[in-house]
């Protein structure tokens, strides 16, 4: 899996397999989630062909998403590359950190998905509108260029 926009990363949990019984995976806060847990929830009754969630960026919330049952097809946008991916394996699971615009669709009617994230649910991280985004994230690496230009600066004359 290629994966080339930012603050995205695959999260693969180790399957103990219990032949006849079952297979287990575990995920714990800064082992396998890369953040302390502070909020867990499902979305499921995912039953219309039509539906999407997502449209929205967080400024600093970092979540990261698994399918534990079914498939759906999710897409991260960084503003400049974005990368597919369809989520239908209960161990493998989307980082998603900060000032990612994603989206979700075509789910399976059995999709349930499963999101740890490292905050509580707060309306005002949220970016819901793509030309805010794209805007928030030029003025971002605007803010960084400025930022390590006077670093540069500051080391030249010091
Ligand atoms: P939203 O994050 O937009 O869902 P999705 O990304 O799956 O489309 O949330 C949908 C609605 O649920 C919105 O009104 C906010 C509310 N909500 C909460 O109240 N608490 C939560 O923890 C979450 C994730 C959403």
């Amino acid at each position: 899996m290629q994966i080339n926009v930012k603050n995205c990363k695959l999260i693969e949990l180790k399957k103990i397999v219990d032949e006849k019984d079952g297979i287990l995976s575990v995920a714990e806060q800064n082992v396998q989630i890369p953040f302390e847990i502070k909020r867990v929830y499902h979305i499921y009754g995912l039953n219309d062909i039509s539906a999407n969630r997502g449209y929205h960026a967080h400024k600093k919330l970092e979540q990261v998403i698994f399918c534990i049952n079914g498939s759906f097809k999710l897409i991260t946008d960084d503003g400049n590359n974005k990368n597919n991916f369809i989520l239908n394996n209960p161990n493998k699971g989307i980082y998603i950190g900060k000032n990612l615009w994603h989206t979700m669709s075509e789910f399976s009617q059995d999709c349930i998905i499963l999101v740890f994230a490292s905050d509580f649910f707060n309306e005002s991280d949220y970016i819901r509108d793509y030309n805010k985004f794209l805007k928030y994230i030029e003025e971002l690496n605007w803010l960084i260029l400025i930022i390590s230009r006077k670093n540069i600066i500051l080391l030249v004359l010091k």
